[in-house]
């Protein structure tokens, strides 16, 4: 018989939402950061970057002596980072030896619409996939993961993630030796099972909320820096975790850039959130033998509960200096939109669905003309969810008639959307047509998305929108 009083405190404890997960105080920090290779490219004659990345399943040793079975692309666990310029042609031979179908997406690229690696463009199992593009858009951190529909949340969480770096002049001004003063950092929060597994039970109502963190795929990570000043290129490449991020010692960095691009002039922070799918890029000043440690604070309770350690810093006891970051970072004018712009409405309903729908290979929910811009509000009626848009950028104009964050003020291609919250936001689209291929906009919840929380439009040449179907065929 379990006294009354015990039975209550336990189940107190096993419900009680608000509590906040922490790893703090857990860690040691004994494991040299990994940081994911560049892919080397081969050049074609006409000088295109021919890049090859194979989805694989592996194994690794997040845990010292335990082995953990996991999928990677080039590796057993996350990829390798693409690192290209603006000008640069591209393309890419993805082979998938996963033995199940999945798709690779470029989240966060300007490219054609039959390129972008979304739920239509499924590679089966031993099938290889051979997109190319020019880059045609500013220097940014991007992303790429699988987004076959329906296991999109399972893919990415086994592991098959990387970064996608692209380069101009401006970005070039800022420290960017790669590894050395320019550090990427994929963020991701894991569930482990007693015996090391990766636990796949996201039972939560936004899906997984893992316990434990990967920083590039290393558990209790440090890193010990070299350069008086080090760029950090943060990816939030979890499930549905959000991130506070700040630093313990409370020290303050400078914000460069968000998911699509550099800021125009660089903004001195000590928090930032991160929701999945979201990037940021800072730049953060060291002194000779400092320690600090990069923590996410709580927030508030479902996706931005939790109290996490991430990376202990170490700065060696003697730094390469480098110049000060310039106050003008970028020249590319904030997006604005025509005062005459096309405005969407969009809701986001208690059942996880986009204006009372949900995801229809099928059907095409809205019809976009090529290269214009728009104003999207978007009014959640439902829990935390965030809202990516494929091969556009925009700008974040309001979240309930207020600025947004400082941190949320350049561009980007990913919003958190606050439980109750209306969010305008001033689209930008890529100029590419196609009435075969449609893109997405979704919820970057993983479970969501997965679930139907995501729509498709087609990009169209200006002024056929009206004569454009809105099924698509079922081989489309
Ligand atoms: Cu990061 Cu539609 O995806
Ligand atoms: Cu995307
Ligand atoms: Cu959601």
């Amino acid at each position: 018989i379990v006294p009354f009083g015990l039975l209550l405190v336990f189940g107190l404890a096993g419900c009680n939402s608000n509590e906040t997960v922490t790893n703090v105080g857990k860690l040691e920090f004994q494991q040299a950061l990994k940081i994911p290779e560049l892919l080397e490219p081969t050049i074609e004659s006409d000088g295109t970057k021919h890049f090859s990345l194979t989805m694989e399943p592996g194994t690794t040793e997040f845990f010292p002596g335990e082995i953990t079975d996991t999928w990677g692309i080039n590796g057993s666990y996350l990829g390798p980072t693409i690192r290209v310029s603006r000008g640069d042609k591209v393309s890419f031979d993805v082979v998938n030896k996963l033995g199940e179908t999945s798709t690779l997406h470029w989240h966060g690229m300007m490219l054609p619409p039959a390129m972008d690696g979304g739920p239509h463009q499924m590679i089966e199992a031993g099938e290889t996939w051979s997109p190319h593009w020019t880059i045609d858009q500013p220097s940014a951190t991007t992303w790429y993961h699988p987004h076959l529909h329906g296991k999109t949340a399972q893919h990415v969480y086994r592991g098959l993630a990387g970064m996608f770096i692209i380069d101009d002049e401006d970005s070039k001004k800022l420290p960017s030796n790669y590894g050395v003063d320019d550090i990427p950092l994929i963020v991701q929060d894991k569930l482990f099972t007693s015996d090391g597994q990766l636990s796949e039970d996201d039972d939560t109502p936004y899906g997984m909320l893992g316990d434990e963190i990967l920083v590039n795929g290393t558990y209790d990570p440090f890193l010990k820096v070299t350069a008086s000043q080090v760029r950090f290129r943060l990816l939030n490449g979890s499930n549905a975790r959000a991130y506070n991020f700040g630093f313990t010692d409370g020290r303050s960095f400078q914000l460069v850039a968000n998911d699509a691009g550099l800021l125009n002039e660089p903004v001195t922070l000590e928090r930032f959130m991160l929701s999945p799918g979201e990037r940021a890029e800072i730049v953060v000043a060291f002194e000779p033998e400092e320690e600090t440690i990069l923590r996410s604070y709580s927030s508030g309770a479902g996706i931005t509960n939790g109290e996490f350690d991430l990376l202990k810093i170490v700065a060696d006891s003697e730094l390469t200096g480098s110049s000060p970051i310039s106050k003008q970072l970028s020249s590319i004018e904030p997006i604005e939109v025509p005062a005459d712009a096309k405005v969407r409405q969009f809701k986001l309903t208690m059942e996880n669905e986009i204006n009372d729908k949900l995801m229809d290979m099928y059907r095409i929910d809205e019809v976009v003309p090529a290269g214009t811009k728009e104003i999207w509000e978007i009014h959640n009626f439902g829990s935390e969810h965030n809202f990516h848009i494929h091969d556009a950028a925009f700008r974040v104009l309001d979240i309930n008639d207020k600025e947004p964050p400082e941190y949320a003020r350049g561009r980007k291609d990913t919003v958190f959307i606050p439980h109750g919250a209306s969010v305008r936001i001033a689209v930008e689209f890529g100029n590419y047509t196609d009435l075969n291929y449609p893109l997405m906009y979704h919820c970057h919840l993983l479970k969501h998305e997965d679930e139907g929380m995501m729509d498709q439009f087609l990009l169209v040449e200006p002024g056929t929108e009206s004569q454009v179907p809105t099924e698509l065929r079922d081989d489309g």
